[in-house]
């Protein structure tokens, strides 16, 4: 069977192709700004611009004609709502039979599909998002997850603030490996099982404003203790249920720091980390393909939104 998957809930419109085996096609167009933050009309007009060519890169990367897919997998939220339209209407368009998949199901379920790990404790850090996960009872259950902003959020806004532009993930990262690893003492805020970005953002700014760091090193700082932050939760998880695996997901974890410490803390409790690639972790439409894939059970859906459906919100059958 062939999935073509269609992810369209923010910055990135991607189509990917899959079977029951592998990755055929992995295409996206990503929307950047070079100062601001996502305009969602802004972001939406660009992907209404761009879907036509994406998919036909990603047919052509498969092989593959239109008339081979058998199913069409689409992002249904959690998102943008100009965006989400997007992907209804590129639904529409394909005339096909289809399934509509939460984004953030779609992250976990493309990296414990790729990893082959089998019962990980999931750390999901991604731009709206900021969830440490375990599947149990058929659901993903949220441990524990931010109190305010999703930690790619927080990463942007800082980097925004600094007039780096969108997204800023990369760009903090590159500065934070140029800096002199001296260490700047910021907030660290756990709370029980969940993290908050807020107070931290507002004392960064500040220390920025004040000309008083270098911003490399207010970079390094930053990274420090977020992703510390991160994995003081994530390993409580992973003690309160026993598990001894640990998977990463979403955008914020393509950063070479974070996979560093998650792979640290991994090997002092004798666990197993699970990284998968990069174009898994980044928006893409291979990860909604995987998940379609595998929740398609020939039921006959309405092609729908739903921009604020959370992890915990669906029902995994
Ligand atoms: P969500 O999945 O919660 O809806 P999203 O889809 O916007 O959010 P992703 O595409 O999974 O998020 O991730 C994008 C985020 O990842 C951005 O905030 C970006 O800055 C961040 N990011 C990308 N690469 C890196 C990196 N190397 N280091 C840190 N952050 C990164
Ligand atoms: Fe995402």
């Amino acid at each position: 069977m062939i999935c073509l998957g269609i992810e369209s809930t923010a910055h990135t419109f991607g189509i990917g192709i899959v079977n029951n085996k592998k990755v055929l096609a992995n295409v996206k167009a990503a929307y950047t700004t070079k100062s601001g933050g996502i305009i969602p009309m802004d972001a939406a007009k660009h992907h209404e611009k761009n879907w036509k060519s994406v998919l036909e890169q990603a047919l052509s990367d498969a092989k593959i004609s239109l008339d081979d897919v058998d199913l069409v997998a689409y992002s249904r939220g959690p998102g943008l709502g100009p965006c989400l339209r997007v992907a209804r209407e590129v639904v529409k368009e394909l005339n096909k039979p289809f399934i509509g998949v939460n984004h953030c199901v779609a992250h976990l379920e493309a990296g414990k599909w790729e990893t082959k790990a089998k019962d990980p404790v999931l750390l999901y850090a991604s731009g709206a998002n900021t969830q440490v996960i375990a599947f149990e009872g058929g659901k993903y259950r949220v441990f524990g997850e931010t109190l305010d902003m999703g930690v790619g959020n927080f990463i942007d806004s800082f980097a925004r603030y600094m007039g780096l532009g969108f997204p800023g993930g990369p760009k903090l990262s590159n500065l934070s490996d140029s800096s002199d690893k001296e260490y700047i003492k910021l907030p660290y805020v756990v709370k029980g099982m969940d993290v908050s970005f807020s107070g931290l953002l507002t004392n960064l700014k500040q220390k920025y404003d004040s000309n008083n760091y270098k911003k490399e090193n207010l970079a390094y700082s930053m990274q420090e203790t977020i992703f510390a932050m991160l994995l003081e939760v994530a390993e409580r998880a992973m003690a309160h249920t026993g598990k001894n695996e640990l998977l990463l997901g979403g955008g914020v974890a393509c950063n070479n720091r974070l996979q560093e410490m998650s792979k640290l803390m991994c090997k002092g409790r004798k666990a197993k980390c699970f990284i998968p690639s990069n174009s898994l972790m980044l928006d893409n439409g291979a990860m909604i393909a995987v998940t379609g894939l595998k929740f398609y059970k020939g039921k006959k859906e309405i092609i729908e939104s739903k921009p604020y459906e959370r992890t915990d919100d669906v029902k995994i059958e």
